[in-house]
């Protein structure tokens, strides 16, 4: 049943049907086409503003739309987060810094459907501390997905990714989690990136959800700036974060927002 979730409240899990896949596919694959476009743009001294401007002229020429641009007073078709901050910054006339790490966020609607996903890119020359975290980050996102399919859990899910973060001594930020989504942004169920196996949910085919891990090098805790958006951490360590939106099949899950140019990870120029 696809359009079921028009009136049930955000608590009820959709189970949608082969339109929905379809509907799921095409939105993700604009949302990853987003990311892919922005890559060569992502360099020292690009403002921020200007990869949101890119992206939501990008979008519109698709025949999409921004799903964040009055999304509970939000006004971008980007969130792009730098360095410690973790998740929600808020595009700005700011130059990216050689040495940065960013987060670029993009969610779109396509034909009533949403397509989120996240990616980390590398602004010049980075350490190898803050490459690590990147690349521990999408290993977590992926070793997550793996764990997405019939007969699992939600909690299978989170306690996977907890246990690659926590082997590398890096934290899982515990204030945001992965969410429901379809035709609507945001909906159940509650996707935790840390947890106990066998926990929350049990998953089926036709569920469709966001896994978005966020990870740091220092402490877990999140504190939100004045803006009322921007995430960061309380000590200040670097923050990564990959982010996909996946449908559960009948033998495992279909990844909706994989990047058509095979941009999955930095660096995506050689
Ligand atoms: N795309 C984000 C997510 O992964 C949500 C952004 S909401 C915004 O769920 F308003 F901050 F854009
Ligand atoms: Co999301
Ligand atoms: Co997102």
């Amino acid at each position: 049943m696809t359009d079921i979730d028009l009136d049930a409240d955000d608590r009820t899990i959709v189970i949608h049907d082969e339109a929905g896949f379809a509907g799921m596919r095409a939105a993700g694959k604009l949302a990853a086409e987003v990311l892919d476009m922005l890559a060569p743009h992502v360099r020292p001294g690009v403002p921020t503003i200007e990869l949101d401007r890119l992206a939501y002229e990008y979008v519109v020429s698709k025949g999409g739309v921004s799903a964040t641009i009055f999304y509970r007073g939000y006004s971008h078709a980007l969130c792009t987060s730098i360095n410690h901050v973790i998740c929600h910054g808020i595009p700005g006339p700011k130059p990216l810094q050689n040495g940065d790490i960013l987060n670029i966020d993009v969610t779109v609607v396509l034909d009533g459907w949403h397509g989120d996903t996240s990616r980390m890119y590398l602004v010049g020359d980075v350490p190898l501390k803050a490459r690590r975290l990147v690349d521990l980050t999408y290993e977590a996102l992926m070793i997550g997905i793996e764990q997405a399919k019939p007969g699992n859990s939600v909690g299978d899910i989170g306690a996977a990714i907890q246990r690659h973060a926590e082997k590398h001594r890096l934290s899982v930020v515990r204030d945001f989690c992965g969410h429901g989504l379809g035709r609507r942004f945001h909906m159940a169920p509650n996707i935790v990136h840390a947890g106990r196996a066998g926990d929350g949910p049990e998953l089926r085919p036709g569920m469709f959800f966001t896994i978005e891990p966020m990870l740091n090098l220092g402490r877990a805790d999140a504190k939100i700036l004045d803006d009322g958006w921007t995430a960061v951490t309380r000590d200040r360590s670097l923050s990564a974060q990959f982010e996909h939106s996946i449908g559960i099949t009948e033998d495992g899950c279909e990844i909706f927002t994989l990047s058509p140019g095979g941009l999955h990870r930095p660096p995506y120029a050689g």
